[in-house]
């Protein structure tokens, strides 16, 4: 049994406060995988300045925030579609595009499946393998490519961090031209890396008309709760997509949330810099002071195995009780009763994970 995921996902902080909340502490949550910085300053000054601008409607066409990211991805706006997080993007892309049947691999983000079945298509789908850190087999990936009309990649996959290179990526997206597959590559993530230019194959727009890259502005600029994504491919597909969108979807407060984020160029380099350094600092302390395996993947998230005698049920329970929340995973397919996940965050709270580890450890021995 998984606690405080009810509702399909970590991040769930009145199921959480529900379960172990105090007066004394707020919550720790590492369940959700959110900018430890918070959303820039410079931001929240602008979104408290616009604050009385909601009496207006937002623009139906989002012209002003699509420009920004046209020019940042060196594409025009009819490229981009905006979306009330990249959640929406995806229920676009489905609505859209009407997929009878949709791939995907598990294990990865419940909503691909979730939504799609929501929306009446059959799901077929394949298997990361565990011997390669979850990455599929490429001649698996063809084969789902050939069964369905779309397929979802996460690319770095949630929960596993997987990643493929640029090779990797090119051979899949020449063969989804070549079934006739549309692929959506979930980058909600990518903005974390260092090195995300490299592997993205957004640049190669124009050559893969079947390719939808979905994006999230929520993770990396910390503003889950105000909704902020968006999807970017062909024009023509993007205009099908466009079609379903209710309009106003997205909010006035979040188009110019979205405007003021793509300015924070340093607090974009501090966060990258952040996450690489604690990344290996969290996956290095865990195996070291607590000897369980913690998954290579890259992104600002690890996925970790316990031994066989804890299960990750138990563990967020405890960790609940000392006011930490993680991420149970063994409800995703392919993942098991012993798997969690957590987010990285600054370095004082990942000492502070790392500590509540030990003594959940040490308490377990004594009984
Ligand atoms: C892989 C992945 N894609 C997309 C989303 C949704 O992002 P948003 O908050 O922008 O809707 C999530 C949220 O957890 C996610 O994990």
């Amino acid at each position: 049994m998984a606690w405080i995921e009810k509702y399909g996902h970590g991040g769930d902080l009145l199921t959480a406060k529900q379960l172990f909340g105090s007066k004394e502490k707020p919550l720790l949550d590492f369940s959700a995988n959110i900018n430890p910085l918070g959303p820039p300053t410079g931001m929240m000054k602008i979104l408290k300045d616009q604050l009385e601008t909601i009496v207006h409607y937002p623009d139906p066409a989002q012209r002003l925030l699509k420009q920004r990211l046209a020019e940042k991805l060196a594409v025009t706006a009819e490229h981009i579609l905006i979306g009330n997080g990249a959640a929406e993007c995806m229920a676009l892309v489905i609505l859209g595009l009407q997929p009878e049947t949709v791939g995907v691999v598990y294990p990865c983000f419940s909503e691909y499946e979730q939504l799609a079945v929501s929306f009446g298509a059959k799901i077929k789908s394949c298997y990361g393998k565990l011997a390669n850190d979850f990455k599929p087999d490429i001649s698996d990936l063809f084969q789902l490519l050939t069964e369905t009309d779309l397929v979802f990649i996460g690319h770095p996959n949630n929960p596993t961090g997987v990643l493929y290179s640029r090779e990797e990526l090119v051979q899949i997206a020449k063969q989804a031209e070549k079934t006739n597959t549309y692929l959506v590559i979930d980058e909600a993530f990518i903005d974390f890396l260092p090195y995300e230019k490299q592997i993205t194959l957004l640049p190669d727009l124009e050559t893969f008309k079947h390719v939808i890259f979905i994006r999230s502005m929520t993770k990396f600029y910390a503003i889950p709760g105000l909704r902020l994504g968006y999807a970017v491919s062909h024009p023509a597909l993007i205009s099908k997509i466009q079609g379903k969108q209710v309009t106003w979807s997205v909010n006035q407060l979040a188009l110019v949330a979205g405007e003021a984020c793509l300015e924070e160029q340093e607090y974009e380099e501090r966060t990258i810099a952040l996450i690489q350094e604690q990344r290996s600092y969290v996956k290095c302390s865990i195996e070291e002071n607590l000897g369980w395996f913690v998954f290579p993947g890259q992104a600002n998230f690890l996925l970790v195995r316990l031994p066989e005698e804890i299960t990750a049920a138990d563990l967020q329970w405890k960790m609940g009780q000392k006011g930490i929340l993680i991420r149970s995973c063994s409800m995703y397919p392919g993942l098991t009763l012993h798997d969690f996940r957590i987010a990285v965050r600054t370095k004082q709270e990942n000492d502070h994970l790392i500590e509540a580890f030990k003594e959940v450890v040490e308490e377990g021995k004594k009984q």
